[in-house]
């Protein structure tokens, strides 16, 4: 089986940096100690600018081969390693990705892993790690037969999810797991205030960008290959944003009007509030966010497209911290999730989630909801979203919400903007869930509720 696809460079002192810092990485992403996000944000300023692409394919590419890459370290070690020498493992899975997907030649691969237990001051893992890939080498054909029948190398995703798509989705199952694993597309939301999307879209001919309309958001444009923002026209002037089809939707389907008051009440790192925003800028809109360190990623997304709003850094349940009594018009809820939605552009997912992060997710998202409604006024509309597949979180949630709140009513998801055609997702039997498509959206799932 070859693998090999990534384009790299062979400038080995380049990789040689990146790697060190990708060991760091994936390390405390193996240590639980942050997800991939913040691991590259905190550790990527330790390379030169021209080395983070490599970086981030390492990372990326570690972390969404993890299930495979892992049941071939564990085959090929005699013993894992204890945690203390995590780094060890992450450097181990590091050359095994490089010998298995990218194009380093074999023999640096080998020597780069080798040396890099040296700079970590373990020398006495040398001749282990040498050994171990050496064995890998000569005996790649055998061990990825032998492994290749265990779904989670076969699938490429944790045993335990697998076991959640199939009972939840048994139709869907192959579509999740092919859509979970590949690169995502790379799609763009036009700010419709400033531009069509007819005009972007030449805009973007005219510098040899190729793209395509969304099929659902009237606001998407695929690009035909991910290109960095900045040779995007007009990004700086906030022409455009990057962001997925499904998560557009939002916007639409709440349809913000002048002077309307709006909570946008999980908001980092602000991709739906500025879409309200951008769908009408009169509007009286909230943003609650409770990291301080993604309320400024808001702050930056205001300033790029040139809007204002509130912004509060507190916990959305705890309405006495930042509520002053005046009730919403509109919300969107877009709770923290697993975001077994979007694996494909979080694979760290594959490591870190556990089957008990679910039930924690969904008695957070519980307190949110339950404080959070008690903001909206009689009349008002509440869209509850998340990037998660799975039921508990999603129509499970709102079954259990309805149930208990008399005042609540399940309306059509088009019900502020009739024209809006419901023709993306699938009717579940609350909300609409959406699933990962190969060339499309991502997976996501909203229902909308309003207030008698
Ligand atoms: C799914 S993300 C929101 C994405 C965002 N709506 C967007 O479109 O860019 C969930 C966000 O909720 C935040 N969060 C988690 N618990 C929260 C709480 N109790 N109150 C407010 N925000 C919370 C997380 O830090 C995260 O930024």
């Amino acid at each position: 089986m070859n693998n090999k696809q990534t384009p790299q460079t062979d400038d080995l002192s380049i990789q040689h940096s990146a790697r060190q810092v990708a060991i760091q990485v994936i390390t405390n992403i193996l240590l639980q100690q942050g997800s991939l996000s913040t691991q590259l944000a905190r550790h990527q300023q330790d390379v030169a600018s021209e080395h983070i692409p490599l970086l981030k394919e390492l990372c990326f590419g570690v972390c969404r081969q993890y299930p495979k890459l892992n049941s071939i370290a564990l085959h090929l070690l005699a013993h894992p390693f204890e945690e203390k020498d995590t780094d060890l493992y992450a450097t181990l899975l590091l050359g095994l990705y490089q010998l298995t997907y990218m194009n380093t030649p074999d023999h640096a691969a080998v020597h780069e892993t080798v040396e890099a237990c040296r700079l970590l001051k373990k020398d006495w893992a040398t001749k282990l790690m040498n050994a171990v890939l050496r064995r890998y080498q000569r005996e790649v054909d055998e061990i990825e037969a032998e492994l290749e029948s265990t779904p989670s190398v076969e699938y490429n995703q944790p045993k335990w999810l697998l076991k959640r798509f199939l009972k939840h989705w048994p139709e869907q199952f192959e579509s999740i797991v092919d859509a979970s694993n590949m690169h995502p597309p790379m799609c763009l939301r036009v700010n419709q205030h400033r531009v069509s999307r007819e005009t972007y879209q030449s805009k973007l001919e005219e510098v040899g960008i190729k793209s395509t309309f969304g099929e659902f958001s009237p606001s998407a444009l695929y690009l035909k290959n991910a290109t960095r923002v900045s040779e995007l026209p007009d990004f700086e002037s906030g022409f455009v944003s990057v962001q997925d089809e499904a998560a557009q939707l939002s916007a639409h389907i709440l349809s913000p009007k002048k002077s309307e008051k709006i909570l946008d009440a999980c908001a980092a790192p602000g991709g739906k509030t500025g879409h309200l925003l951008e769908v009408s800028d009169e509007i009286d809109l909230t943003a609650v966010e409770l990291e301080p360190w993604r309320m400024e990623k808001i702050e930056s997304n205001l300033e790029r497209l040139g809007y204002n709003a509130h912004l509060v850094c507190a916990d959305a349940g705890e309405l006495d911290a930042w509520w002053d009594g005046e009730h919403f018009d509109k919300i969107l809820l877009d709770v923290p999730c697993s975001a077994t939605g979007v694996i494909r552009r979080n694979p760290d997912i594959k490591i870190n989630r556990k089957p008990a992060d679910i039930e924690e997710l969904v008695a957070i998202q519980k307190t949110i909801i339950k404080n959070v409604w008690s903001t909206l006024k009689p009349g008002g509309f509440m869209l509850y979203a998340t990037c998660s597949l799975m039921p508990e979180e999603n129509e499970q949630q709102m079954s259990h919400f309805l149930a208990t709140h008399e005042e609540a009513t399940e309306v059509p998801l088009n019900s502020i903007t009739p024209e809006f055609a419901l023709e993306w997702g699938t009717e579940v039997s609350h909300g609409r869930q959406l699933f990962p498509t190969l060339e499309s959206h991502d997976g996501f799932y909203y229902c909308l509720i309003q207030k008698a």
